[in-house]
């Protein structure tokens, strides 16, 4: 990535008493130039190690996931004077804006800088933002996150969440990895089923459509249960205009699923969940004592018995009785003795984050994440059943 010189909003913006009579292109990019401050894509997931499970902590790597320019961009950011600046700035803009000598061009460039003093003055804390995710330089989801109902507990799904930064991010490193293209080169991409359950606000989902726009046929069913999650979940997709497969269905579409419904086997599962998947995704999706044996439940219905399940969760002080559910419902295929196919975990890894200054929720002071596959496997064989030849 190459080096962007750093100049706080004093020395960068045009003087304020020109406003009027600056060209409309050079005030376009005086506002980007302060949303690159203010209002930053977030370049991945601040990762600092990754590594197996084991009893030590994973070494420490140089793989940041940063903008090479990060500490010159929070130096400005946190400077009070510069941000004081910024808001006059843009206050003024706006208020000139109609007698500016090009009226009918600033009118984008208006709303462009609304949004953006809305964020430096503090009101996207408490509503709606719209930020853009960039993965490896090459993937971009622009997600908007609403405001959490605070008479609503469960309405956690209109944010995006550290988990699923993480999870985004290493589907874009390793799409193979994750059954997501990599066949051979001259091999008709296969068609690939995918869900991920408590999708939120669609990250993953989102990011695993851009990828298959490139390299693969696929269905993409992003579900959740909350109203608030699905219909912002809904415009998420419309902004990001995944594309639509040869029969002009969308790629990635979303749709109501409640894991605690679906885990009883007296429900009838309705399309598209009627037929198993291939690659189940799940990011910060237990978080309460019942969710990991509902989850458990669910996929013993929509994993096929080649398909895997993909879930990133952090690791919360004071949660670990949910965590440590997972791995009572899931043996270690190591340890896993039944005969009949039992979804295992098949391979844990730990990731940890560096602190978010301004980023995804529940991100904010650093945190550990992990990584789990799980997969059916064949006690008889101990290994997973998607190896075996059928
Ligand atoms: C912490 S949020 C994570 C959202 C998203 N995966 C992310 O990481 O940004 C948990 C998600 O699970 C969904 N959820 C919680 N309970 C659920 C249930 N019983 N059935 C379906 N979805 C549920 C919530 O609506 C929310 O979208």
């Amino acid at each position: 990535m190459t080096a962007v010189v750093v100049l706080p909003p004093t020395s960068r913006l045009p003087s304020i008493k020109a406003l009027g009579t600056i060209p409309v292109g050079l005030l376009h990019e005086a506002i980007q130039y302060l949303q690159a401050i203010y209002n930053p894509e977030i370049c991945g997931s601040r990762r600092v190690s990754r590594g197996a499970c084991r009893k030590e902590r994973p070494t420490h790597n140089t793989d940041t996931g940063l903008c090479d320019t990060t500490l010159s961009w929070e130096a400005v950011r946190a400077d009070a004077f510069e941000h004081a600046h910024a808001i006059r700035w843009l206050t003024a803009l706006i208020a000139q804006a109609t007698t500016h000598a090009d009226a009918d061009a600033v009118e984008t460039l208006v709303q462009s800088a609304a949004a953006l003093l809305a964020i430096c003055a503090g009101a996207a804390s408490a509503g709606t933002r719209t930020r853009t995710y960039a993965f490896s330089g090459s993937v971009r989801v622009q997600l908007t996150d609403v405001a959490l109902r605070n008479d609503d507990f469960e309405s956690v799904g209109a944010q995006t969440w550290g988990s699923a930064c993480v999870l985004a991010e290493m589907i874009v490193e390793e799409p193979a990895r994750f059954g997501l293209g990599g066949g051979p080169p001259d091999a008709a991409p296969a068609m690939v089923r995918v869900l991920e359950l408590g999708a939120g606000t669609g990250l993953v989902s989102l990011t695993i459509g851009k990828i298959l726009d490139r390299c693969g046929r696929a269905e993409i069913v992003a579900s959740d249960f909350h109203p608030l999650a699905l219909e912002n979940l809904r415009l998420n997709i419309e902004n990001n205009n995944p594309c639509h497969d040869s029969c002009g269905l969308p790629l990635v579409s979303a749709h109501f699923l409640d894991w605690q419904e679906a885990a009883d086997p007296a429900n009838a599962l309705e399309a598209p969940f009627d037929v198993p998947f291939d690659e189940v995704f799940g990011a910060d999706v237990i978080y309460e004592v019942e969710h990991a044996a509902w989850i458990s439940a669910c996929l013993r219905r929509l994993v096929r018995m080649t398909g895997r399940f993909h879930l990133v969760i952090p690791i919360r002080e004071g949660f670990a009785r949910e965590s440590t559910a997972i791995e009572r419902l899931f043996p270690r295929v190591e340890d896993m003795h039944r005969v009949e196919p039992t979804l295992c975990i098949t391979q844990k890894e730990s990731i940890i984050c560096e602190a978010e200054p301004d980023g995804a929720a529940g991100s904010r002071g650093g945190v550990e994440y992990a990584h789990y596959t799980i997969q059916w496997t064949d006690g008889r064989y101990g290994q997973p059943t998607g190896l075996h030849e059928e």
